[in-house]
């Protein structure tokens, strides 16, 4: 597979990331039992296979048993740790933590974000991070603490780089003003459906009836300042590339449609077209995929054989957003 640097960090890594969400099995309290394991272990497998070497958690993944397991990717010799980019993420807090009747939130505080690493290095059985995103931005952040934990888990050899998720380009440009390491990556979410990011930069600068978009200026600003951008839910569940549905809008039958006749022009695979719209733009966007499928793993790592168009890249993009340009 294609691999491409991480600015600011020595790393560099398959242009698909594998997202690790779904590994734990379910979002019940628990240890991970062995059927849910060997699927994990199978899924990794399969993403070795395709050249995939970035993995991407969060401590709140099936409440901690997706990174549960994944310890066992090295327990059981399926990789070594050093042959891997590892990347996790907090600052969610669930509802009645820690104390019933609290709601969920977020929490960026120096206290939160110090435990939330301990807590990620022992359920990953690992001694450091390679990279720690903050999940969603905390409203009740003050950039100078998020700086201290930054400094004293780097200090402590816990975490080596940091990034961001869901940040927009004023929320990394307050925290860059306080940090003393670079942001190397904001992941946030762009499909097909979901082009807002892309769409944002476009509708900006004029008025059109109807339309709200959220995300003008995040790529502009992610390539201005070297930060990777790693797109989640790039399949959207796999909503235009096969997934059985009763009901399907106007929007998503148009782009299941375009989606198959492209992967058949290409002979590749629809999830290949799917993806290669993320990779083809010029942020150098890296899809994190969530599949543990090992076929549609194999499907998505098809994303190398093809490259869009300006015309079909486009008209993917037309089909997504709904609606003409100009
Ligand atoms: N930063 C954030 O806030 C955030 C939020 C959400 C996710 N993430 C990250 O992004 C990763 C990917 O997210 P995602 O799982 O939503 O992305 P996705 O790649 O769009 O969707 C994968 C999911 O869709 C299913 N799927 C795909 N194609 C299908 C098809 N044709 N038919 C039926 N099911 C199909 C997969 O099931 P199978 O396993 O059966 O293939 C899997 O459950 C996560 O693992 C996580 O690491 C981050």
């Amino acid at each position: 597979m294609k691999q491409q640097p991480i600015p600011h960090t020595p790393y560099s890594v398959s242009r698909l990331i594998f997202g690790c969400m779904h590994m734990g099995g379910s979002w019940s309290a628990g240890e991970p039992d062995e059927e849910t394991i060997q699927r994990g272990l199978e899924a990794v497998e399969a993403a070795l296979e395709a050249g995939i070497t970035i993995y991407d958690h969060a401590d709140i993944y099936c409440r901690g048993r997706s990174e549960r397991v994944f310890a066992e990717v090295w327990k059981r010799g399926v990789a070594r740790r050093e042959d891997l980019v590892v990347q996790s993420k907090c600052g969610i807090r669930f509802a009645d933590d820690p104390a019933p009747g609290v709601p969920g939130r977020y929490d960026f505080s120096r206290e939160y974000i110090l435990a939330s690493v301990d807590g990620i290095l022992k359920r990953l059985e690992t001694d450091y991070l390679d990279i720690l995103l903050l999940h969603r931005p905390d409203p009740l952040a003050e950039p100078e603490e998020v700086a201290e934990a930054f400094a004293t888990l780097q200090a402590a050899g816990k975490v080596k780089h940091f990034g961001v998720s869901n940040h927009t380009p004023a929320q990394l440009s307050l925290l860059r003003k306080h940090l003393g390491q670079p942001l190397v990556a904001n992941q946030i979410q762009i499909n097909l459906l979901f082009p807002n990011a892309v769409d944002g930069g476009i509708v900006a600068g004029y008025a059109e009836t109807g339309v709200a978009t959220r995300g003008e200026g995040v790529l502009e600003y992610c390539r201005e300042h070297e930060i990777a951008v790693q797109a989640y839910a790039p399949l959207a569940q796999g909503r235009y590339t096969g997934k059985a549905a009763d009901e399907a809008d106007e929007r998503t039958r148009a782009v299941t449609v375009l989606v198959a006749a492209l992967a058949e022009r290409h002979g590749v695979s629809r999830e290949a077209i799917a993806l290669a719209w993320l990779t083809r733009h010029p942020a150098k966007i890296q899809p994190v995929i969530g599949t543990l499928n090992p076929g549609r793993i194999q499907a998505c790592a098809e994303v190398d054989k093809v490259e869009l168009s300006r015309e079909e890249w486009n008209a993917l993009f037309i089909a997504g957003r709904g609606r003409k340009l100009p």
